[in-house]
């Protein structure tokens, strides 16, 4: 609980409009796209600060009154970063959300954090210039929580994710502090890469409140193939073959036929060949329309010869959009036909990707559960949905759910994989994330914490805790009763 005398300093920093404090207008803070029954949690306040300076100034009252404070974007991530555990302040982003610059020159643009990543995107695309970031939630998710996340995407065995065109951020401590790491510079070793550590931090280290964003040449050719495949064994063995060709297409995305007809159903869409075991969507683009589509022939060619049954070229803008529109929106579908379930996020090397999708049908038989999959596949992350049998009961599905979790992760862990390819770990991989990581490393990432966040407000207890939950509660309530006396 805070203070009346709080709320009013929050109101002083932020203005009176921009401090929520009702409980019917917190419940939309009080989730992100998890499970809002199993994770969800209601936030005491949300300040909307329009300034860095604001910010700052409600970071230092935080941590002067050792008040927790969860830095929010869009609410669109997976793992539940951006969901107020312990109550708190939620610092939503969503008033700073201008374009302040772009500058051709140096190709960057300035961006606040709370700019929504699709309207980005078009706004330096006007200026024939592109930020090649895509998650799947571009049209709702914002920058900063891509920095958070360091997000994938469909675009990233070309370009790579989010990181690699962040050339600078604003970060408020967690002290309340501002600083500004790296900047409108292509080289930077001036001491420790901290701008590296922040993103994909999930905003445990800080909050980032603007950022400069690397822009490159807008690519004028585009083309996509959509390859249809009896199985999806046949269709993912393919994967490493295609990258290692040494031509490397813009995306290798994966969908089993469940995955694309689950999508199709909830968008009213149909695609090409929906009925099919397996697609892979394969695109390609560049400066030279004659290029891309010679790279775009040969890999349909390498498919035809290696087992599929089908291959589709979609040129016209229309249509790619129409099939990354079924793409992008299979994780929302299956949330709305199956909302018990889990949605997951491994990432293996290439080479390894062949040898897991066996091992979800033989898992999906043990634990009697359906796992469609879909995915990254150019990237071997892969989107395993552990989706619950409408008929098993609730005890049965928890049980069966964490151990075919546990096997999951150990066959990830095994092959050389990680648990978190682009979702991150917050709560809902913080379990698992302590059970399998190097204790060594996992005091590594405590220590940072413990050093930039002495006393641990900023996002407690995402991706690992520092005291048991139980602790933690116990120094909020001694905290607050001291405060009353
Ligand atoms: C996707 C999200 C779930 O790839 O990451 O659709
Ligand atoms: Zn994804």
């Amino acid at each position: 609980m805070l203070t009346g005398k709080i709320i009013e300093e929050l109101k002083e920093i932020a203005g009176k409009g921009n401090v929520i404090a009702d409980a019917e207008k917190l419940e939309a803070y009080s989730h992100d796209e998890t499970d809002a029954h199993e994770y969800g949690h209601l936030p005491d306040a949300v300040v909307l600060p329009s300034s860095t300076e604001q910010t700052a100034a409600i970071v230092k009252l935080a941590n002067r009154e050792k008040i927790p404070v969860t830095p929010r974007g869009a609410g669109s991530g997976l793992s539940g970063g951006a969901i107020p555990e312990y109550g708190g302040i939620v610092v939503s982003l969503e008033k700073m959300n201008r374009l302040i610059e772009i500058d051709r020159d140096n190709m960057a643009a300035v961006v606040e954090a709370g700019m929504v990543t699709n309207d980005f995107a078009l706004a330096v695309q006007e200026q024939g210039l592109f930020f090649a970031g895509y998650p799947m939630s571009l049209q709702t998710c914002v920058i900063g929580g891509n920095i958070a996340e360091n997000a994938g995407g469909g675009k990233a065995v070309k370009y790579g994710v989010t990181g690699r065109y962040v050339l600078g951020l604003t970060l408020v401590t967690p002290l309340g502090d501002i600083v500004e790491l790296g900047g409108k510079i292509a080289k930077d070793v001036t001491g420790y890469d901290l701008k590296s550590l922040i993103i994909g931090s999930e905003g445990t280290l800080g909050i980032v409140t603007k950022a400069i964003i690397r822009l490159i040449g807008y690519p004028t050719a585009k083309s996509d193939i959509l390859c249809l495949f009896k199985t999806p064994e046949d269709a993912i063995g393919l994967v490493p073959r295609i990258l290692s060709r040494g031509v490397t297409p813009v995306s290798i995305e994966f969908m089993d036929s469940l995955s694309v007809q689950t999508s199709c159903r909830y968008l009213n869409e149909s695609l090409p060949y929906e009925n099919c075991g397996a697609m892979l969507l394969i695109e390609f683009d560049g400066s030279d329309p004659a290029q891309v589509e010679a790279d775009l022939i040969e890999t349909g060619r390498l498919c035809e010869s290696c087992g599929a049954v089908e291959v589709y070229v979609a040129e016209d803008r229309n249509n790619i959009e129409r099939i990354w529109n079924v793409r992008r929106n299979i994780a929302e579908a299956f949330k709305v036909y199956s909302p018990v379930q889990s949605l997951e996020d491994i990432v293996v090397p290439i080479s390894k990707i062949p040898s897991v999708i066996p091992e979800l049908q033989r898992l999906g038989t043990k634990y009697k559960m359906q796992i469609p999959c879909y995915g990254h596949a150019g990237d071997g992350n892969l989107h395993a949905t552990l989706v619950k049998d409408p008929e098993m009961a609730m005890d049965e599905w928890k049980k069966n759910e964490k151990d075919c979790l546990a096997e999951l992760y150990g066959i990830t862990k095994n092959a050389g994989g990680k648990i978190s390819g682009e979702h991150g770990i917050g709560i809902k991989r913080r379990e698992s994330f302590g059970e399998l990581v190097n204790p060594a490393e996992l005091e590594l990432m405590r220590s940072l914490k413990r050093a930039w966040d002495p006393n641990n407000i900023m996002n407690p207890g995402k991706i690992f805790c520092l005291q048991s939950n139980r602790l933690y509660r116990q120094t909020l309530y001694n905290k607050n009763m001291a405060g009353d006396l």
